[in-house]
């Protein structure tokens, strides 16, 4: 394990939420997942361990990526100098992402251990993307056995899969929204 991710786990724990970076594997699931929509948005984007992956198979300008620790960001800016990185909370990065097509946000946020005040703004802000941006999902992790939060009867959530080659063992959901009838 990287040491300075390490100390980020240790100064920014409820935030970092993860003990390792993502596994070479489960970053791969998730960018297979994600390659089949116009956009692709990155949440919580880290050291790189998904953005990685995404970056094999997403054109560069279809994909953006966001990133709350400022140091994070700037690394990931100079390793990714032809993706878009955003430095800023993902729920600002969502109010302000609109794109024509289907958008595929694939999150690393650590929904069970963020502050509650920044687990609310970001859940609203994803429900609000999903409605609004017809076609499109949240595919997110979670460490847990249950969903990574509760959504609205409107939207539905998917359990894909979970992968064990992943410290500590994944589980792959998606969430959309249900067409209105
Ligand atoms: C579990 S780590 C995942 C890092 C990397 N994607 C990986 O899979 O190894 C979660 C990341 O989300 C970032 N993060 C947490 N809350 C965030 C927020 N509200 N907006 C943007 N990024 C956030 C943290 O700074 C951290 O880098």
């Amino acid at each position: 394990m990287p040491h300075s991710f390490l100390y980020r786990k240790l100064k920014d724990a409820r935030t970092t939420g993860a003990l390792a970076p993502s596994s070479a594997r489960l970053a791969r699931e998730l960018a297979n997942l994600a390659k089949g929509s116009e956009h692709v948005l990155e949440l919580g984007a880290g050291t790189g361990a998904i953005t990685q992956a995404l970056s094999q198979v997403v054109n560069g300008e279809k994909l953006e990526v966001v990133e709350l620790q400022k140091k994070l960001a700037a690394t990931l800016k100079s390793r990714y100098p032809n993706l878009k990185v955003v430095h800023s909370s993902a729920h600002s990065a969502l109010d302000n992402y609109r794109r024509c097509g289907s958008v595929a946000v694939v999150s690393s946020l650590p929904f069970r251990s963020l502050p509650p005040a920044m687990k609310h703004l970001t859940v609203q802000s994803l429900l609000a993307f999903l409605k609004s941006s017809p076609g499109s999902q949240l595919i997110q992790y979670t460490y847990g056995l249950s969903v990574p939060f509760s959504a609205p009867a409107d939207f539905k959530w998917q359990q894909v899969k979970w992968v064990l080659t992943n410290f500590p063992p994944a589980c792959i959901w998606v969430l959309t929204k249900t067409p209105d009838r």
